[in-house]
């Protein structure tokens, strides 16, 4: 998006508990928690070294490189699986970039593919050949789609209503059914489960905020029923089988004067009307908030869609909470409950994770339809030292009373950023994904960045002044269960050049090509090793890419770089089949950047045809010899 990352992940209004003085405890979070005996204590394997490095990664390291190209190891491949504009659902017109318009962009496949999920086919099978994936569609780079729009964020606010139809079409998220054949993957044609989801897609909203006031509008006055999600970002899945969708930056659609909004508490704390990215609001009311101002408040939540089923209307499941959020990966506690960690993507805002009140039910999936809407959302606080503190967020609980604006849980999860302040949880470097790793049973938090963190904001677990490459933390949830509300956290790696930048953190053979910045997306390959996805490479003078570590063992810290993306790019999404054999990867943005237009891109990745713009596509990445990724 050719808004400033400033404006891309706008920080709000200080908190309360930016605000306290916290002091700089590096030996804290620098020494680390992971001793040898609890790592052995939580079963967590120890990968064995290859070819005298400590890492347990046998593949090649690409270089560093910020070209219109994609780079994987040699003895690896690259196939394109599906691109913005290709046929999903029956009766889609092939891509022609003359002739977009909404009506063909709603059976086509979205912009921007952020999340990627895999159901396996048949459902509740270990297949490794044939998926149900799921897909969001984040953001439109409406410059780069269309012919004609120019350069920027005031180019893209003269779109017309046509164009604007064409990028309400273009967000949201995709089903697709995939099949493999030999190492050759492809979207299956005519597949009963394909599904478009968009910016019109009704849905239910569920949860503590359905029917509440401030969720009813002129045309739902139940306050119970949406249309459509926008700028879902990362996701995650269920236990059950089905894809949970996050709604990220929602903030951005919404024309109007912040000072006109009715909540000026609420319109500030969420940065509404600071950054109106697109034009909606002036082709459509509900996207202008002075004449429709509780339309903001029914977006920004976690969206749970049924893939198996395409007539299943998506739901909002405002117990989760509404803030701008990145992912929502599960694990499970001891006792059966589910728990999603998920981040708020902004600066100095919070994680958060939320505990359903009863357990999952593994053999009657229709149990576990409303499970999401009953539970305890917690916001979290890092003590210097490495403890972590995991606080309720509950109406009539602490300061979380009428006298302080919540008069019940619906005002707790719409304005949970608000609760977050008033219960002095720790503003973080932009929590993006927030995933368990079920080998060793910690939790990995991605962290992306934050120039604007002042050397007096420095605390254990955002422990650097300007902090423009971002760090990971390790969270040991105490006793291994994650429903506990209490455990200890370290930083694994300190992102940023070694040796340039202050403060970097890595195990101290990572190569030149191995170092990273700003990372986003993290995953883990069946070995429990993780993988570490990057947005915003640029601000090193270097592509986005995929890199790999492992987090026990001797090459703990080691990132190697395997993949490097194609200019202006950001690889999202990162997913292994179970076997480990295929890596798929979501393309993100290719060509977007300062002059980087529809006419004249950086890139015409990955078709690189005179005429035709880059397009973002999700690619499927095996190795020439079958085995599995990484090896
Ligand atoms: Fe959409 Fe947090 O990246
Ligand atoms: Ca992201
Ligand atoms: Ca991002």
């Amino acid at each position: 998006m050719d808004i400033s990352e400033d404006d891309r992940d706008p920080g709000t209004e200080p908190s309360i508990g930016q605000l306290i003085e916290r002091r700089l405890s590096r030996r804290g979070a620098l020494t680390g928690l992971a001793g040898a005996a609890v790592l052995t204590a939580l079963g967590g394997r120890v990968a064995e070294a290859q070819n005298g490095s400590p890492s347990s990664f046998t593949f090649k390291e690409v270089p560093h490189v910020n070209d219109p190209t994609h780079h994987v190891p040699d003895d690896y491949e690259v196939q394109v699986l599906i691109r913005w504009g290709d046929p999903v659902l029956p009766g889609a017109a092939a891509y022609d970039p003359t002739k977009q318009s909404g009506a063909t962009q709603a059976l086509q496949f979205g912009y921007n593919n952020d999340f990627l999920g895999l159901h396996p086919l048949p459902a509740g099978s270990t297949a490794n050949d044939r998926f149900l994936m799921v897909v969001n569609h984040e953001y439109t780079n409406t410059n780069l789609m269309l012919a004609g729009i120019g350069e920027g964020r005031e180019a893209r606010l003269r779109a017309d209503k046509p164009q604007v139809e064409i990028e309400m079409a273009a967000h949201g998220g995709s089903v697709l059914e995939i099949a493999r054949e030999g190492r050759r993957w492809k979207v299956v044609d005519g597949s009963r489960h394909a599904r478009r989801v968009d910016a019109n897609t009704p849905m239910r909203i569920a949860g503590p905020a359905a029917g509440n006031a401030r969720m009813k509008t002129a045309t739902d006055q139940a306050g119970t029923q949406v249309l459509g999600m926008f700028n879902n970002c990362a996701g995650g899945e269920t236990p059950w089988g089905t894809w949970l969708t996050c709604e990220e930056n929602f903030y951005f659609y919404f024309a109007g004067e912040t000072a006109k909004h009715p909540d000026q508490d609420l319109a500030k704390r969420y940065g509404l009307g600071r950054t109106v990215a697109y034009a909606w609001g002036q082709h459509f009311d509900r996207f202008n908030f002075e004449k429709e101002p509780n339309e903001p408040y029914r977006f920004g939540w976690i969206v749970e869609i049924d893939p198996y089923d395409p007539q299943a209307m998506p739901v909002k499941r405002t117990a989760l909470g509404r803030f701008a959020h990145e992912g929502c990966h599960h694990a499970v506690a001891k006792d059966g409950r589910v728990v999603c960690y998920m981040g708020d993507d902004s600066r100095f805002e919070y994680v958060y994770k939320f505990v359903t009140s009863k357990p999952w039910n593994p053999t009657d999936r229709a149990a576990n339809r409303d499970l999401l809407d009953d539970g305890t959302l917690y916001v979290a606080r890092f003590d210097e030292g490495g403890k972590v503190v995991w606080l309720p967020l509950i109406h009539g609980q602490g300061p979380l009373t009428a006298e302080n604006g919540f008069a019940n849980q619906a005002d707790v999860v719409i304005g949970a950023r608000r609760a977050g302040d008033f219960l002095k949880a720790t503003p973080m470097d932009r929590p993006e994904d927030i995933e368990s790793n079920r080998v060793n049973g910690y939790v990995y938090v991605a962290l992306s960045n934050n120039g604007s963190r002042k050397p007096e904001q420095v605390d254990g677990a955002n422990p650097r002044a300007k902090n423009d490459h971002g760090h990971i933390l390790e969270i040991a949830p105490r006793d291994g269960d994650h429903a506990s509300t209490e455990g200890t956290w370290s930083i694994l790696v300190a992102a940023g050049q070694p040796g340039k930048d202050a403060g970097t953190k890595y195990h101290p053979e990572t190569s030149a090509d191995g170092w990273l910045t700003c990372p986003d997306n993290v995953t883990f390959d069946s070995k429990g090793r993780l993988w570490i996805a990057t947005d915003s490479g640029e601000i090193a003078g270097i592509a986005d890419g995929l890199y790999a570590c492992d987090v026990v063992g001797p090459g703990r810290a080691l990132t190697r770089q395997f993949f490097a993306a194609p200019k202006g790019s950001e690889v999202c999404g990162p997913t292994f089949t179970p076997d480990d054999r295929t890596l798929f990867l979501a393309i993100q943005h290719p060509g977007e950047g300062k002059g980087s237009t529809y006419e004249t891109p950086t890139t015409r990745w990955p078709d690189f045809k005179d005429g035709l713009p880059p397009r973002p596509a999700v690619i499927a990445i095996t190795k020439k010899d079958g085995g599995p990724i990484g090896s």
